[in-house]
This record gives C-alpha cells, sequence and structure tokens, in this order.
C-alpha cells in the first residue's frame, strides 16, 4: 500500500489510524506507538537538552493526507496546537492533487557564514586582498569541517558585501548536505575570521550563520480547478455534489469562479498591505512550522528566515501570490528553508525521528520542498475560507472539541459537547460544561 490518500482517516480511533499509517508508511507499529505514548523524550533526557528543566511538554501530532510534490504521494507529519490546521492543509492538498499536485524545487542549497571585519580605513584595498586570498579561505574553511568534505559537501565560495562606516562582510557559502547546518557554518566563521582580520588588519567582528538562508530556497507552485473550490453556503461538511453547475445554480454554492477571484484580490491585498501580508505569511507558517517542529528542526531559524526574506526588498511582502491562469487558479510560494534530517535534535528524539520515517524525506532539500509545499496549502486553505464564509465557523466547529475535552467530556462525549456547541453558536467553556451535565443527567 502506498499513497497519501486515506478517505474518511478523521473518523477512525486514534489505534485505527496508527494501525493504517504504521501499514501505510511501512513502520513498526510498536515503534511509532512508543514514540508517540511517551510524548519524545523522558525528563532524564530534556535534563541533558537544555537547562534548569523541570519536565516535559507535549503537542498534538497528526498527519496531514492527500499531499503529492513532484509527482510523489507524502504523508506529512505536522505537530501543532491550533484547530483546523492539519484539515485545512489536507484539504487544500487534496483540491490541488486534482491538477497534478505540488511542483517544487530548491534554488540552490547553500548557508551562509558571516565574518564581520571593523574599522576598515581602506575598504578597497581589504577587499582586493581579501579577493586575491579568497582560495585560501576556502581551504581554511574545509580544515574547519572535515567531516562534511567527506559526506560531498563543505565550502563552496567566498562572497564579499561592503557595508557603511567601514565594515566588509565576509559569506562563506557552505552545502551543508542533510544537516541544517548551525554548527558547521559557525565553526567555518570562527576558523575563517581570525585569517581574513589578519589579511586586512580588520578588527574582528561578529562570526556566525545568516538566518536569511536565501542561497537555500523552496520555490512551489500549483494550481487548481475552480471546480474544487466549491463551497457550501450552509454547512461545512457536505460532499461536493458531482452535477457542479446545477449545485451553483441552486444558489446552495458558491461558485469556484468567483472564490478564484476571491482568492486572486486576497493575494493582491497582501502585496499591497504589510499588516496583511504578515498574517497571510502566518497562515503559510501554520504548515510550515508544524512540519518543521514535527522533524525536530528549528523553527525559530525558519520563521527568522522567512520573515527577513519577505522584507528583503524593503518592503514586507507576502511569502506566495495567487493569480488566475486562464481558468485555474495558480499559486506561487518562496522562502528560505534550511532544514536538516541528521543530527541536532534527530539524535534524540524519538518522535522526530518516527515523522522523518514516516514523511520518507530522502533528503534535507526534500523535506524543506515537502514542508513549503504544506505551508502554500494552508495559505489556500485560509484564503479560500476568508473568500468565502471567514475561518471562523470551520474554526470554531473544531475548537469546540478542545473546549469540550477542557469541560470535562471524555471519549464519545467529546464529539457530544461539541456538536452542541457548534449547534448553538456559543463555544465558551461554561456552555461546554452546561452541554457536559445535561448530557451526564439521567
Ligand atoms: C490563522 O491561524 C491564519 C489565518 O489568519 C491566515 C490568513 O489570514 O491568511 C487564517
Amino acid at each position: 500500500m502506498s499513497g497519501s490518500r486515506l478517505p474518511g482517516f478523521y473518523k477512525l480511533s486514534v489505534a485505527e489510524r496508527r494501525s493504517l499509517v504504521a501499514e501505510r508508511a511501512g513502520v513498526d507499529l510498536q515503534t511509532l506507538a512508543s514514540a508517540l505514548d511517551a510524548g519524545g523524550i523522558d525528563c532524564a533526557t530534556a535534563d541533558k537538552l537544555v537547562e534548569n528543566v523541570l519536565g516535559t511538554y507535549s503537542l498534538p501530532f497528526g498527519l496531514a493526507l492527500n499531499v503529492q510534490v513532484n509527482g510523489k504521494d507524502r504523508l506529512v507529519p505536522m505537530v501543532v496546537e491550533e484547530p483546523s490546521v492539519i484539515a485545512a492543509a489536507s484539504n487544500a492538498a487534496r483540491m490541488v492533487r486534482q491538477a497534478g499536485g505540488f511542483t517544487a524545487e530548491m534554488s540552490e542549497a547553500l548557508m551562509i557564514s558571516q565574518i564581520e571585519l571593523r574599522g576598515l580605513a581602506d575598504q578597497e584595498l581589504a577587499l582586493r586582498r581579501l579577493e586575491t586570498e579568497s582560495e585560501h579561505l576556502l581551504s581554511v574553511a574545509r580544515g574547519a569541517v572535515p567531516n562534511l568534505i567527506d559526506r560531498g559537501g563543505g565550502p563552496r565560495s567566498v562572497e564579499l558585501r561592503r557595508l557603511e562606516g567601514g565594515r566588509i562582510v565576509v559569506h562563506v557559502l557552505v552545502d551543508c548536505k542533510d544537516a541544517m547546518g548551525a554548527n558547521l557554518v559557525n565553526s567555518i566563521a570562527e576558523a575563517v575570521g581570525p585569517v581574513a582580520a589578519g589579511i586586512t588588519g580588520a578588527e574582528l567582528g561578529l562570526r556566525i550563520l545568516s538566518n536569511l538562508s536565501d542561497r537555500r530556497c523552496a520555490r512551489v507552485t500549483c494550481r487548481v480547478h475552480p471546480d474544487e473550490l466549491l463551497f457550501s453556503r450552509s454547512r461545512s461538511d457536505v460532499a461536493v455534489p458531482s452535477d457542479r453547475a446545477s449545485a451553483v445554480d441552486s444558489g446552495e454554492w458558491l461558485s469556484g469562479d468567483n472564490i478564484a477571484d476571491g482568492i486572486v484580490a486576497a493575494s493582491q491585498f497582501a502585496e499591497a498591505d504589510p499588516y496583511r501580508a504578515a498574517t497571510h505569511n502566518k497562515g503559510i507558517m501554520n504548515g510550515i512550522d508544524a512540519v518543521v517542529i514535527a522533524t525536530g528542526n528549528d523553527f525559530r531559524a525558519v520563521e527568522a528566515g522567512a520573515h527577513a526574506y519577505a522584507a528583503l526588498s524593503g518592503r514586507y511582502r507576502p511569502l506566495s501570490v495567487w493569480r488566475r491562469d486562464g481558468a485555474d487558479l495558480v499559486g506561487e510560494l518562496a522562502l528560505p528553508l534550511a532544514l536538516g534530517i541528521v543530527g541536532g535534535t534527530l539524535r534524540v528524539h524519538p518522535t522526530a525521528r518516527l515523522a522523518l520515517n514516516l514523511v520518507g524525506a530522502d533528503s534535507a532539500d526534500d523535506l524543506a520542498l515537502i514542508a513549503a509545499s504544506v505551508g502554500l496549502a494552508s495559505n489556500l486553505a485560509a484564503l479560500r475560507a476568508l473568500a468565502t464564509e471567514g475561518i471562523q465557523r470551520g474554526h470554531m466547529s473544531l475548537h469546540a472539541r478542545s473546549v469540550a475535552v477542557a469541560a470535562g467530556a471524555q471519549g464519545p462525549e467529546v464529539e457530544a459537547v461539541a456538536g452542541r456547541l457548534s449547534e448553538d453558536g456559543s463555544v465558551t467553556l461554561e456552555a461546554a460544561i452546561r452541554a457536559l451535565s445535561e448530557l451526564r443527567r439521567p
């Protein structure tokens, strides 16, 4: 069995979902269960990872379905606390796969090691000296990361940037292969720094990676046939009818064409207004961060890179843009995505290792392209909701379940209480406690 289509998955019990996924992903069920049940790491391991530990903290681990990237189906683990993010990404990915799925590529896969040189009276002379010595700088950089060289990666080139105030910044561009590469790149910066300062007579400044890893960008595009966007005005849980034209004529369904135009207008709003662009990008990062966290990667680095990239033109812009292409809706997303599938958290975190096994990423680039695709799916889902009913209806019906749990509902009571709250349109803890006590009344 293979593929990321699992219709009715949400209706199964957790145990049933686990066996289905273990079978489909070829992962041992026991390994899957133990990686998830313990919440990943125990307190003793946590105490070795960070400081002043009191315990650990768990988040929901779910799967995005229907995702197809470059013709390959993927089950995509997502760790996120916000209701509706996983369902929305899966739903949007289903629409996209009808038109061929996501097409994705990495621009290059180079990290940037930065060395700051200060106090240069003659910047031109310093630049010329650094240029002449660039091969030497590269060989010093290579000496700092012998294991990376053995794996076929390593420093590739040196670039020089002149800043105001007598500063030069040396960038060493590094292929980190399947590592995110922060430690490798920092080691290179610290090895090359004193040499570069010696060559120029500069005062040595900072030596660290840049999280604006714009030489490691993922670019994703997708196409959606407007019929896939069709939207029921009254209910979110009904299947799209086969006779779509009559459904729209009946007035009950909003036409895909209108919705596609609404999504383009939403994109243009974000292109025109940084206040909207921030929220637009948050919708993209809902999907990306969830995959980044599930796979044990550094979400702060990804967030810093994404927003710096969004502002690179001097104005904060949306990371994705939506347009019509003929009848179809087409989306494009680009952002820096420095992820790893080796080292770091993966050494100690069984849930992160499980996530990588489930998604089947065979390289860091592969994982980045999958995460970016889920980001574009999340963005599509958010804009479709905003262009139609707004996000609150769908959001609230899912939020109702967590409110029901907070009120003490257990097992089947959760759905019963959540259904009652959604029907009444009042999703509050007090309403949930009342509904639960009515349900339990003999
Ligand atoms: C909520 O988590 C994300 C949205 O605000 C994104 C958007 O507005 O595009 C719905």
